[in-house]
């Protein structure tokens, strides 16, 4: 356990069985845990957390979050500097290597990243296998899982260089089967990238390029995508993060374990959030209505939910929604869309949610998922192609926490057991006697 140290024990009484001492470790800040490793073979018990409220699955040193005081900070860099100060590259390199790159990494990272973000031509026949009107993220799951029938070369997990090259891959291809999925499902030819441009010109001009003109650049949205993906960059051990950590734990390949992050990010209680938000505020269609969505949302009977709303940590504002929603104003100011009527319904749900009792008992505060959707109607993508930009952006993440899995030397495969609710043993009983 790399930068935890000892710091105490916890003594667990069982009545009539006496007591027994679990230690506890202590990071570098935020909670303590106590080491609970031994304590099915001193006391034959587990322990009992469904969704992992209060469970720490590993230690790890990229990213810290502070819900109730709404802080989140990337190698102790906090992410409101992060968005204004820095750009995506740079993020990438922190993430993947710990610390800040000086002017000669940061361009010898761009450059390794920009000359890998062609695919294999191949790989362009098996986006033809798919409807056209397949969500782009059924597309995504399977064109990434499908990287490893292509770059055997990076598949070697005891590699250190084979990992680093496989995550490299993955950061630079994904904008580019990102971009690609969307061209299909509107039926027009794929883009090549154009390593003249940035990480975020270059996706923006893979999706929104044709053959017989080019993207019309704007300072202003390209560099409102770049902020978009830092601000969705990595968070902890949220559920993708954890399903990438878990597929990884049996030694599956870096490919593998990120498709399966990319389908766990799909859910709408997760990744899929921002497209349900735009589907929940095209539902609800005015300002008049948001009293009796919130009404719906607070009734224990109806399963809906304020989508946008809520998290599971951050008991406070989420930070980037704070940022998120800045960049909103800037860039419907810039594209002329100040007024967008969806703009103006999210900034009433808001307001009104965050003045009712339910929201506030319950610390219920827009989260990343909120304003980003409305960002990404305006710069002209489908609502399907919103989850496909957060696993775009969330790769890196990903992929840095594989890597942090991988390097720990005492790291094995993740196996949680359960409380057992079913039939104690009984016979059998043969079909003529049922
Ligand atoms: C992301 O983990 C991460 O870090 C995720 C993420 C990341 O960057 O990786 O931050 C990205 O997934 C953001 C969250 C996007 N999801 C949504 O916006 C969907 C709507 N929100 C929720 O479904 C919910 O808030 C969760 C899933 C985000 C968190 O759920 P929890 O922590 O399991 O909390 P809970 O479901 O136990 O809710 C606590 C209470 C419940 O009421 P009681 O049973 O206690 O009476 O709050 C209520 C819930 O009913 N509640 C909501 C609500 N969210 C929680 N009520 C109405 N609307 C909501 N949105």
């Amino acid at each position: 356990m790399s930068g935890s140290k000892a710091n105490g024990t916890v003594q667990v009484n069982e009545e009539g069985q006496g007591s027994t001492d679990l230690p506890m470790l202590e990071g570098s800040i935020g909670p303590k845990v106590i080491d609970i490793r031994k304590l099915y073979a001193q006391t034959g018990h587990f322990t009992y957390d469904p969704g992992f409220t209060s469970t720490a699955s590993c230690d790890s040193a990229i990213t810290y979050i502070d819900g109730d005081e709404g802080i989140l900070m990337h190698r102790g860099y906090k992410i409101e500097e992060l968005a204004s100060q820095s750009d995506f590259m740079e993020v990438c390199f922190l993430l993947l290597k710990g610390e800040l790159p000086d002017a000669e990494q940061k361009e010898k990272f761009t450059h390794d990243i920009t000359y890998h973000t062609m695919l294999h031509e191949q790989l362009a026949q098996l986006f033809r296998g798919f409807r056209r009107d397949a969500h782009p993220m059924a597309i995504m799951v399977g064109v990434v899982g499908a990287l490893s029938a292509f770059y055997h070369d990076s598949t070697d997990i005891n590699d250190p260089h084979q990992r680093m090259i496989a995550s490299y891959r993955l950061i630079a291809k994904m904008p580019t089967i990102a971009a690609m999925a969307y061209k299909y499902s509107i039926g027009q030819p794929f883009i090549y990238p154009n390593n003249e441009l940035s990480y975020a010109e270059n996706f923006l001009h893979m999706t929104f390029s044709v053959p017989a003109e080019n993207y019309k650049m704007s300072p202003t949205v390209a560099r409102a995508m770049d902020r978009i993906f830092i601000l969705h960059a990595d968070h902890e051990q949220n559920a993708s993060t954890s399903t990438v950590r878990l597929a990884g734990s049996s030694g599956a390949n870096p490919f593998a374990c990120i498709a399966a992050g990319i389908a766990c990010l799909w859910g709408p209680a997760h990744g899929g959030a921002n497209e349900a938000v735009l589907t929940m505020l095209e539902e609800i269609g005015s300002v008049e209505n948001v009293q009796k969505y919130i009404d719906k949302a607070k009734d224990k009977s109806d399963p809906f939910r304020l989508m946008g709303f809520g998290h599971r940590v951050y008991k406070n504002y989420d930070p980037r929604a704070t940022v998120m929603q800045q960049t909103c104003h800037e860039v419907l100011d810039e594209l002329g869309l100040k007024d967008e009527p969806m703009l103006k319904l999210a900034m009433e749900l808001e307001k009104i949610a965050l003045e009712d009792p339910y929201f506030v008992e319950k610390k219920l505060f827009p989260n990343v998922d909120f304003y980003s959707g409305i960002i990404l109607k305006a710069l002209g993508f489908p609502t399907s192609m919103f989850t496909v930009l957060f696993a775009v952006a969330r790769t890196v993440g990903w992929v840095a926490q594989w890597n942090e899995m991988m390097e720990d030397p005492g790291q094995k495969i993740g196996r949680p057991r359960q409380l057992y609710t079913g039939h104690a043993e009984r016979p059998f009983v043969p079909l003529v006697k049922r």
